[in-house]
């Protein structure tokens, strides 16, 4: 009976419904000699692969399952050793037990100072030890009496199951009524690994490439800010001249569901984070954030302010209870001796695990009951069309659209305690959104090539089974004329426009035909001074070319012995015949901005007041940190046609905030509309 489910579960597991007979599990026996148990899926006879054990000891507890022995510091709950593929143990030996495989967090109280901690659990529990499911605990609960510790009770739970190369994380973390204020930066999954074997990185299809090491970071140049150094004595000579800089390898969350390292061991192991699902992440699917870098480092980041700033901090008031469960997340081990030339091999793999995975969410193995399993969920669907200037209702084709608390029209990219559930709506805009979890919900979308960010007018309450089906949902972005002229493509992003090389003295970072390996470069904000080392830019309607002509960042100019000034562009354009009468529209949507104030003028670059002003807006830094978006903002701005006159116009656009190079806007889209109609 228990070799039927076996079979059955392996069957499903491996997801290989095909002509699949055999099945080669390689697994450790001891850590220098690996064996190979062959299973027989329809064929009569059936050899075991190895039960999952849980092995107690006095300081540490070990799960193993004939392919992966990991083990974990009791009660404190630090991963200190993972064996796999005949290596003893893949994590950083040379670091301290507690600083090799982590989940930690990022806190404070604003009178107090910012404090990072490595959960440091106290109580170690057992939750269940079979012979196809071992999973552990650590847990430690708030004492009221140590008011300097953080306010929060955590239970991290470590899961391993049957013939299944590599293990689970998950934590289920909580507030009660009452306790004291705490604001959340960062909250984490972090794994060392030993620098010696892992030199490939691979975070996508493009960005993949062999690392520099840890000591090179050391003897190299530090630039502008800390994270970014300058290769100057690289252990491998090829990385001379380039930079290293972590935030190079951040990636959107929507693109974020596998990365990882390749041993240059024979044979090679690959060491992957999966993260199957994006539901207990922050800020949506545009929220940017690290993944693997140097150390070799793989994270799996669930709260941060990277690319986003104060608004992506949790911050609990006095008293105010929350739950939430952060996971699970896969770490996938995998290893094949062809790999040993061509590591994409062991990519490729774990990019058809992760898709396995993906279509296993929500799992039905942890055992939390806080982690809310399938049967407990409900579903949404729907279509969205667009209703902008065509006198026709088109679909919405390839938008994101998801259920987040609710909140204020595009409030999801700032939103930070509850759950998320995104989809990507298909050519016609229809829309599933699977597997939600009880509760009240608003429905946001954003829609390539237009600009705004939809929500539906009602509250959607979604019960466990229910299947709601919304039918034809219309957006009407906001327009409030024809357009006359336009500036870049709606997308969130500034990637369309014009990016240039990285200044000469730092190697470009080469990957195959990516575009984002174009933005991700060091130093490209300093190339606006080089470029416009005088005069700003100047943008002319119907001959200039925003793939050309428009600099990816309104940055300050450097005019040398660190001194930055603001910087002013200029739109040129024609109206033949102005109503002075009506009111116009121009609608500013930025994809970035850190510490700016960007003011507009009409026709008037001098006129003290400016016709609008942004104020002081953006904490994303993501003009230092190579990220070609941040958060979202949408201005519309309603323009006198007095202002406006026949013939020549200009608008100027100032960022008058110029005391360092990283501040300034990225622009995602501009448009001037026609008299309102
Ligand atoms: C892994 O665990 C098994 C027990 O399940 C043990 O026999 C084996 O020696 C362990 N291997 C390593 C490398 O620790
Ligand atoms: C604590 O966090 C809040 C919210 O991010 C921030 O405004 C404040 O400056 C921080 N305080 C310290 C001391 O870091
Ligand atoms: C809570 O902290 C106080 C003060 O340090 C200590 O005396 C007490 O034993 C702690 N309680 C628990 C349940 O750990
Ligand atoms: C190893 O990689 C080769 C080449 O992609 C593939 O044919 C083979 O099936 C892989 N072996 C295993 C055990 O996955
Ligand atoms: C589409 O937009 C037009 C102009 O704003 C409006 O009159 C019309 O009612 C809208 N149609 C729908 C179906 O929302
Ligand atoms: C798309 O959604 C609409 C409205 O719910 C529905 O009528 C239509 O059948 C759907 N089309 C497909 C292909 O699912
Ligand atoms: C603008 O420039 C890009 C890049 O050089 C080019 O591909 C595109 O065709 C140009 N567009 C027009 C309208 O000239
Ligand atoms: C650079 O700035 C410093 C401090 O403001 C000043 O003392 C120095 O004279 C300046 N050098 C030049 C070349 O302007
Ligand atoms: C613009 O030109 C039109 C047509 O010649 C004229 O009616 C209008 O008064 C002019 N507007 C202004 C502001 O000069
Ligand atoms: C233009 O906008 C102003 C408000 O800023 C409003 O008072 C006026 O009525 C509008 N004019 C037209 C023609 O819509
Ligand atoms: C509009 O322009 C006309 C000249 O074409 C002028 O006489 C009139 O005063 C202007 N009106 C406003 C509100 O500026």
């Amino acid at each position: 009976m228990r070799l039927e489910e076996t079979k059955k579960q392996k069957i499903h597991k491996e997801n290989m419904g095909k002509n699949m007979q055999l099945i080669s599990l390689l697994y450790v026996v001891e850590f220098t000699m690996v064996a190979f148990t062959l299973l027989v899926v329809d064929g009569q006879r059936l050899i075991e692969s190895p039960i999952v054990r849980l092995d107690i000891q006095t300081n540490q507890v070990t799960m193993s399952n004939g392919i992966v022995n990991v083990t974990l510091s009791t009660p404190y709950g630090f991963v200190t050793s993972i064996s796999y593929g005949g290596v003893n143990n893949l994590l950083a030996t040379q670091n301290v037990e507690k600083d090799r495989g982590y989940w930690d967090i990022f806190w404070n109280r604003t009178t107090s100072k910012r404090a990072r901690k490595k959960f440091l659990e106290n109580n170690f529990e057992v939750i269940m030890d079979t012979e196809n499911q071992a999973e552990i605990s650590f847990k430690s609960t708030w004492n009221a009496s140590q008011s300097d510790e953080l306010p929060l009770n955590s239970d991290l739970r470590f899961v391993m199951l049957r013939d299944t190369p590599g293990f689970y994380t998950y934590a289920i973390v909580e507030r009660l009524e009452g306790w004291p204020l705490v604001y959340i930066e960062n909250l984490r999954v972090v794994f060392k690994l030993q620098q010696d074997m892992f030199h490939y990185m691979a975070i996508s299809d493009e960005r993949q490439r062999i690392m520099p090491m840890p000591v090179d970071r050391e003897t190299g140049k530090v630039l502008d800010y800390k994270e970014a150094v300058l290769l100057t004595n690289p252990t491998n000579p090829n990385l001379k001249g380039e930079v290293d800089d972590k935030y190079f390898y951040a990636s959107d969350n929507k693109d974020d569901r596998v990365h990882g390292w390749v041993s240059s061991t024979n044979p090679p192991v690959g060491f992957w984070m999966i993260i199957p699902n994006d539901e207990f992440r922050t800020g949506g699917p545009y929220k940017q954030d690290l993944t693997s870098h140097v150390g070799p480092t793989v994270l799996s980041i669930f709260v941060s302010r990277h690319f986003a700033g104060d608004d992506l901090v949790i911050k609990f008031q006095q008293g105010e209870p929350w739950k939430k469960v952060i996971g699970p997340v896969f770490l996938y081990l995998n290893s094949n001796s062809s790999a040993m030339d061509n590591p994409i091999i062991l990519w490729e793999d774990a990019k058809r695990r992760m898709n396995q995975e993906v279509a296993s969410w929500p799992y039905d193995f942890p055992v939390s009951e806080e982690y809310i399993k399938s049967n407990q969920r409900g579903m949404v669907r729907g279509q969205l069309l667009i209703n902008d200037s065509s006198m026709t209702l088109v679909s919405a084709s390839n938008g994101y659209i998801g259920l987040a608390p609710p909140g204020d029209v595009g409030s999801w990219q700032r939103e930070n305690k509850g759950y998320q559930f995104w989809t990507k709506t298909d050519a016609m805009g229809n829309f599933t959104i699977e597997n939600v979890i009880s509760g009240t919900y608003n429905l946001y979308a954003t829609v390539p090539g237009i600009m705004g960010d939809y929500k539906y007018t009602f509250d959607v309450q979604v019960t466990p089974g229910s299947s709601i089906d919304l039918g034809s949902l219309v957006y009407n972005p906001p327009r409030n004329g024809a357009t006359l002229w336009e500036i870049g493509v709606p997308d969130r992003t500034a990637a369309e426009f014009f990016v240039p090389a990285p200044p000469p003295e730092y190697n470009v970072h080469v990957y195959q035909n990516n575009v984002e390996s174009i933005f991700r470069q060091y130093g490209l904000w300093e190339q606006y001074s080089i470029l416009y080392p005088e005069n700003d830019l100047v943008y002319n309607v119907g001959t200039s070319n925003y793939s050309k002509d428009w600099f990816f960042a309104h940055v300050t100019r450097n005019i040398g012995n660190k001194t930055y000034i603001s910087t002013t562009w200029k739109i040129i354009f024609d109206l033949e015949i102005v109503d002075n009468a009506s009111n116009y529209t121009l609608q500013i949507a930025l994809a970035a901005a850190q510490g700016a104030k960007l003011q507009v003028r009409f026709n008037d670059e001098k006129v003290v007041e400016p016709h609008f002003t942004t104020g002081k807006i953006g904490g994303d830094n993501a003009i230092a940190r190579h990220g070609i978006h941040g958060l979202y903002f949408l201005y519309s701005i309603e323009v006198k046609g007095n202002l406006l006159v026949n013939g020549t116009n200009t608008i100027f656009l100032t960022q008058t905030i110029a005391t360092n190079p990283f501040q300034g806007v990225m622009y995602d889209y501009l448009r001037l509309e026609g008299p309102h109609q």
